[in-house]
């Protein structure tokens, strides 16, 4: 059966167990594998190699597109198999692991991996491990699920490995736009003026002879965690979409909006959720992964297309979507992560980017990262491509954390992912903060007016009044501004004094 995936019969003779694929792989070696957020990722030989590494310990540097489903983070982690890893990851064992320091973890912006191999700033990899549903009849690979950094991975790698995924409908190719931007200094501008538009090829061109071994694997996606919307991200979403109807009444915003990108998470799900039942018709999307919200938008007859770099579905939506790719074919499309949140793109398109926050300060800096300034969390992912090049940079967040004892509202950010530079709006459930045009001064009392919870918004007034007493042009009170998070740490509360 897996011979009519494999259409370049020259090729037959490479199909190999995941335990020989493996052995491809050597002690120090740079792996680049496909997969971004839980979806098509090579499935099998990173596991063979979890297998083998526990019997004669090796460690790699792995590259992805972003993180790994099937659990793979976990027992790659557990196996000691990870020495380095970027650019993004979700797993807790791994979250643990780079923050006792035992895995050196480049937290990148989701655009930029490759660019930096492109320009021999990071190692190529030695071999790249791709999940596809074909190979075409000239050796090229057809991806899944997600194209994430797979493209410049394979073209990169001295050798590849393909694990031809028998559980993805073949159905698949043709979803994918393939563009590999060229060399600087003499690259050309990135052909692409609407979300809709095709530029590339449908599979990855390679040179076939590269291809070292083929693994046939029947291993579904992992479905992805979102929950269904509750009081706060509807209250959050309600919010938004009053300012999206002011923006258009004011003539800032087109009818449509203009392409939206959402970013991970139950909150960004929500918020898009939450268009299902507004007056926008047409809608875009120009984004990276593409989760349910999305195809319920599209069965609504609210969006009309939708560009990402990956599908990661709830197993409630999975089969409603990849059994009938038919229905959704015409308004889909899947690139290289590097294009879906290409700088230059994002700006030429004039990109709404939602994106999630830990926390963000009266002043409007952003943490997606770090809580208390030091522990990661997930990582930076897509929200700064984004962000710095968005025509509206859009961040949202519950108040409060962990049953109050966590304002997401801070006076100084402890670790700044997203400057106050990038940030036009900022939205809680108590509200929505417009930040464009104001000075930091003014800033501050809209945010904590509009965005902090009830119980903490006096502490900040406070504490912005004293500030702003002592002077300077983004007033503060060094000592005091770090001790709502040491307070945290020490007693369990951000308020909480010894
Ligand atoms: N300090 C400490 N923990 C906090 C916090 C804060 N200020 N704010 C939220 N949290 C915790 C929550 O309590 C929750 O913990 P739990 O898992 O133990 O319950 C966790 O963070 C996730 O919060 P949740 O409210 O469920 O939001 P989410 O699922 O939308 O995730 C981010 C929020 C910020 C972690 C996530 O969106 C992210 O990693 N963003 C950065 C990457 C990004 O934006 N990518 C976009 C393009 S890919």
């Amino acid at each position: 059966m897996y011979r009519n995936r494999i259409r370049m019969p020259a090729l037959h003779d490479k199909v190999m167990s995941a335990a020989q694929a493996a052995l491809l792989i050597e002690d120090g070696m740079t792996v680049g594998m496909s997969g971004f957020t839980r979806a098509g990722e090579a499935k099998a030989v990173p596991l063979a190699l979890v297998d083998r590494a526990r019997e004669q310990p090796l460690k790699i540097d792995l590259l992805t597109g972003a993180s790994l489903g099937n659990d793979l983070d976990r027992q790659m982690t557990e196996a000691g198999v990870l020495a380095r890893r970027m650019p993004f990851q979700v797993d807790a064992t791994l979250r643990r692991a780079i923050n006792q320091g035992e895995v050196m973890f480049i937290d990148q912006h989701l655009s930029d991996t490759v660019e930096q191999m492109r320009n021999h700033q990071l190692k190529l990899p030695d071999i790249a491990i791709i999940e596809a549903v074909a190979i075409t009849e000239e050796g090229h690979i057809v991806p899944t699920t997600s194209v994430g950094n797979s493209a410049s991975f394979a073209i990169f790698a001295k050798q590849v490995v393909v694990e031809i995924n028998l559980a993805h409908n073949p159905d698949l190719e043709g979803l994918h736009d393939i563009y590999i931007p060229t060399y600087r200094p003499t690259r050309t501008p990135i052909p692409l003026v609407s979300s809709e538009q095709r530029i590339g090829s449908t599979a990855i061109p390679l040179d076939p002879a590269k291809i070292a071994a083929i693994v046939i694997t029947d291993q579904p996606d992992s479905h992805s965690t979102v929950t269904p919307p509750d009081e706060e991200t509807q209250a959050i979403a309600d919010h938004l979409i009053a300012f999206f109807e002011r923006e258009v009444t004011a003539g800032r915003l087109p009818n449509n909006l203009g392409p939206l990108q959402a970013g991970i998470g139950n909150i960004a799900n929500a918020v898009l959720c939450g268009l299902i039942n507004s007056p926008f018709e047409d809608l875009v999307m120009y984004s990276e992964v593409l989760q349910d919200c999305t195809f319920e938008l599209i069965d609504a007859g609210k969006m009309k297309f939708a560009s990402g770099c990956s599908i990661t579905l709830s197993g409630r939506c999975n089969e409603r979507v990849f059994g009938n790719l038919d229905r959704y074919r015409d308004k889909l499309v899947l690139r290289p992560q590097e294009m879906s949140n290409h700088p230059e793109l994002v700006r030429r398109l004039g990109i709404i980017g939602i994106n999630t926050a830990l926390e963000f300060d009266i002043y409007g800096n952003v943490n997606s990262t770090h809580v208390c300034g030091t522990r990661m969390m997930n990582g930076i992912g897509g929200s700064g491509d984004f962000a710095r090049n968005a025509n509206l940079a859009i961040f949202v967040t519950k108040s409060i954390a962990k049953g109050g004892a966590i304002s997401s509202v801070v006076p100084m950010v402890s670790h700044v992912d997203h400057t106050e530079h990038d940030v036009d709006i900022l939205v809680t459930e108590h509200g929505l903060a417009d930040l464009r045009g104001l000075a930091p001064r003014e800033r501050a009392r809209v945010i904590i007016d509009n965005c902090a919870d009830p119980q903490y918004r006096e502490a900040l007034s406070d504490y912005f009044e004293r500030a702003c007493a002592r002077g300077g042009h983004t007033p503060h009170l060094l000592r005091e501004a770090v001790e709502w998070h040491l307070n945290l740490e020490e007693f369990g509360h951000m308020l909480a004094a010894g």
